[in-house]
């Protein structure tokens, strides 16, 4: 059934898990996430991008085009209107948002469309103009109801040869926090910690766990949820980590779109069976998931 992210994020922070925020490209990225959910009685978020796909997982191995146009500009309305009566038959509580809103333009008629959440993703922008862009969007789509995400520093990708300062210059500012969030009137943040779209490096993760600690009990204070990006590639203690500090959102891209191609790859009979294929395949991942983030049985 159609819910609201604000009540699937509500629930998860009273219980002490997390929700998954799924990437979804088309009918069978749907369905492999609604199904998860069913079967394993767990919320779920369906969510949509406009940015590239170059942009947010920059180190696939199969990244071969020059130019990956955004699930939002491949899928469009049909894509939304998928979303949305997918989950308004499903058994259990799924949301449909929009990630990475990093357009003004492209984001006031994206209000129209019927999410009920959205990202307004000002990262690439100085602090006083994320503010000022990530307040207007925020106005505009409280009248509707929904619920904002925003995101304050800036999430590398794992190509990035990142130096030590530059590596700290986009952590997210805890000083800036409370400020932005009063000015902006955000129901939930994205924070930076040193999360990364796509893999990441050998070496594992650096994320800054003393620092989500803090960021977690300003926006506690709050009211603000905290939601954390680039979840592909985490394992599984660091993920359990975030969420006892705090993190009620995961969003996942990389992982599921990799399990998609990886059965691409594998010798098929036919179209309806390369179809069910990469569908099995991600929702095998989604599942995973679920279990980790604790949602599953939560629905
Ligand atoms: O980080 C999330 C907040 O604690 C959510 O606060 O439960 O008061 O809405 P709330
Ligand atoms: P990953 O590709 O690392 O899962 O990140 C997903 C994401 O943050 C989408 O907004
Ligand atoms: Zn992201
Ligand atoms: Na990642």
């Amino acid at each position: 059934r159609l819910s609201s992210t604000k009540e699937l994020l509500a629930n998860a922070e009273k219980e002490g898990y997390a929700v998954g925020a799924f990437n979804v490209y088309n009918l069978e990225g749907v369905e492999a996430v609604v199904t998860a959910a069913e079967e394993e009685q767990s919320p779920a978020i369906l969510q949509m991008s406009n940015v590239g796909d170059d942009i947010i997982s920059q180190t696939l191995e199969y990244r071969v085009l020059e130019i990956h146009p955004s699930a939002f500009k491949q899928g469009g309305i049909p894509l939304v209107a998928c979303c949305i009566s997918a989950a308004e038959q499903a058994s259990v509580p799924i949301t449909v948002h929009f990630d990475h809103g990093n357009s003004k333009e492209e984001l006031v008629e994206v209000l129209e469309l019927g999410f009920d959440s959205v990202m307004v993703d000002g990262s690439h922008l100085p602090l006083k103009q994320n503010t000022t862009y990530t307040r207007y969007i925020s106005s505009l789509a409280h009248m509707k109801g929904m619920l904002v995400e925003a995101e304050l520093g800036r999430l590398s990708g794992s190509e990035d040869d990142l130096t030590i300062e530059d590596y700290e210059a986009r952590l997210t500012d805890v000083n800036q926090t409370a400020e932005f969030i009063d000015e902006t009137g955000i129901d939930a943040l994205a924070v930076c910690i040193g999360n990364v779209h796509g893999k990441y490096p050998t070496t594992g993760p650096n994320l800054r766990i003393d620092l989500l600690k803090d960021l977690y009990e300003l926006c506690s204070k709050k009211g603000v949820y905290v939601v954390l990006h680039g979840a592909s590639g985490l394992p599984k203690e660091l993920v359990k980590e975030c969420i006892v500090h705090g993190v009620r959102k995961f969003n996942v891209n990389t992982e599921v779109r990799k399990a998609y191609m990886d059965s691409l790859c594998s010798p098929k009979k036919d179209l309806v069976h390369v179809m069910t294929s990469v569908k099995e395949a991600m929702k095998a991942v989604v599942v995973e998931k679920m279990r980790l983030f604790g949602s599953a049985g939560k629905a």
